[in-house]
């Protein structure tokens, strides 16, 4: 206990109200990610005694099984992905309170089966018909539960949905699903996930920009030369072409993580932290974002090479893809936010599978001094400031600055003021999932998308995927286990830039 007392981010996460008694339906309980996150997220709820004290959960999928045999699936699930040791009583009150039923949402008996299972469980654990749907489902499969859902909705208890991503496939797809959902819930019901924005250091940057008194004057155009923002993947596409061939890299995290980040990054202070005031400046910037002209979009496709030191193979022979794909596995961009705060002021993005590295960050990089004292000689070593946020791995925050080498003379290099979540606070990070299952039974939908943030981030991709239909770029651009196609480093060095490299 004792290191729990000490961790600030604990106590914050303690010291919340439990939700409401309620039943948790998952759709798509056989699915990746109902045992590699959604399930062991419950489970370190559980132990942190955050969950509902009445509390039931119910998967549902058309594949058959059997109540035991998905309590045992979800026990080895969480054994094996679980960021706590498992515990076998924490487990056994959780399982429970876990059932399984076998659904095809076209059959409707068997959606009056899930009445019955939700009624029954309503009686045995007190959950007063309040319930959380989880939508782990391909997006195809969305619309039919939702009108399901709809239709037997009981009169007692709150209803909340979380739907997965990629929400829509388009505007007018993202559009579509709005309306379906806006004819039978209301916007406070509807969750749509980014799970980006669960995470500790992507909240952090919103403590660092709003609580600290420093960095507000100088976080805007006077101050800052360019903002970039890199979401690098090591990894392909781990057996799951059949999404990402009709995804991309645009769809699959441009669409969402990444403009999310850019949002964030650049949104100005709401008046609180309620859900619409954050939303409303999220929005404010995402409708200010000038869409890229074509040399402002670069696109690859990674060939094979080695990826920490293992030799992999090209986009095009990963299996499943078509041996002539044209999908994107990297984006860069140069965006702009027009608005008093950003206007000239660059923000270069890049994002891409089989990077050299696993690492998403953004870093501020501030102008140089204006007229420092040193000979070029002298300060050879010294780069501009950078304000540079860890948002995965190594989580936390660094400054560059210079300072003075020791010994005669007056030599500057550039050193860095680390702050690690690691090292300042002793408990490992709650996973993503945690924080944002919990806040969706709270009804606190602040870390979720609102309607019109997805819209204007789909309005934006279909721009650019509007001007991609009239090239071919020659594919595959860049080997594995690089930084992406040369044309992204020339995109920065036709603005006497280049992209950090560390
Ligand atoms: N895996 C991740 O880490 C991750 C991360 C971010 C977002 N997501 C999103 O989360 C959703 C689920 O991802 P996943 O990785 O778990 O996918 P998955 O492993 O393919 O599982 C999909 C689930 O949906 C069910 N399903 C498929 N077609 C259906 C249909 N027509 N009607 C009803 N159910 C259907 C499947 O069960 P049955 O075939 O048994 O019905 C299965 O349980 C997707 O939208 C994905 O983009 C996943």
């Amino acid at each position: 206990m004792a290191a729990a007392e000490h961790n600030p981010l604990l106590d914050g996460l303690r010291l919340r109200r439990r939700p409401d008694g309620c039943i948790l339906v998952i759709f798509g309980a056989s699915g990746d990610l109902t045992s590699k996150k959604l399930i062991p997220a419950l489970y370190s709820l559980a132990v942190r005694q955050l969950l509902p004290e009445h509390f039931g959960i119910v998967g549902a999928a058309r594949t058959e099984e059997s109540d035991d045999q998905f309590r045992e699936r979800m026990k080895q699930a969480v054994q094996e992905h679980a960021r706590d040791e498992f515990e076998q009583e924490v487990w056994d009150e959780l399982a429970a309170g876990m059932h399984y039923i076998t659904l095809d949402f076209a059959d409707d008996k068997r959606e009056n089966k899930l009445r019955d299972v939700l009624t029954k469980l309503d009686e045995e654990r007190g959950t007063g018909g309040n319930r959380v749907y989880y939508f782990a489902v391909p997006p195809s499969a969305i619309g039919t539960i939702v009108d399901e859902i709809a239709a037997r909705r009981v009169a007692e208890g709150w209803i909340r949905l979380i739907i997965e991503k990629p929400f829509g496939h388009d505007l007018q797809s993202a559009r579509d699903l709005n309306t379906r959902l806006k004819e039978h819930f209301a916007e406070n019901e509807v969750f749509r996930i980014d799970h980006y924005l669960g995470k500790e250091t992507v909240q952090n940057m919103l403590a660092l920009r709003f609580a600290n008194g420093i960095f507000e004057p100088i976080w805007n155009r006077q101050f800052i030369d360019h903002v970039q923002i890199t979401v690098a993947e090591s990894i392909g596409i781990e057996g799951r072409a059949g999404y990402y061939e009709q995804a991309g890299a645009i769809r699959d995290i441009f669409q969402n993580h990444l403009l999310q980040l850019v949002a964030i990054t650049a949104m100005e202070p709401p008046i609180d932290f309620t859900a619409d005031s954050v939303r409303n400046e999220k929005v404010k910037v995402l409708k200010a974002l000038q869409t890229p002209g074509p040399k402002h979009v670069i696109r690859g496709q990674y060939g094979a090479g080695f990826v920490e030191g293992e030799e992999v193979r090209g986009y095009r022979e990963e299996e499943g893809v078509a041996p002539a794909s044209m999908t994107e596995t990297f984006v860069a961009a140069k965006l702009y936010v027009d608005n008093w705060r950003w206007a000239d002021t660059p923000f270069y993005v890049r994002m891409g599978k089989r990077l050299a590295r696993r690492e998403t960050t953004i870093a501020i990089q501030f102008k140089r001094a204006p007229h420092p004292p040193f000979e070029d000689a002298a300060a050879e070593g010294l780069r501009p400031n950078v304000l540079l946020i860890h948002v995965q791995p190594n989580e936390g925050v660094s400054l560059a600055i210079g300072a003075k080498v020791p010994g005669q003379g007056m030599t500057i290099r550039t050193v860095h003021m680390d702050f690690l979540y690691g090292g300042a606070f002793r408990e490992g990070l709650p996973e993503a999932y945690e924080r944002l299952i919990l806040d969706a039974m709270l009804g606190d939908a602040t870390l979720f998308t609102r309607s019109d943030e997805i819209e204007e981030q789909w309005a934006l991709v279909d721009a650019i995927v509007a001007f991609w239909q009239r090239d071919r770029p020659s594919f595959p651009n860049y080997a594995s286990g690089t930084w992406g196609p040369a044309t992204s480093d020339e995109l920065l060095h036709r603005d006497g830039r280049s992209w950090r490299r560390h």
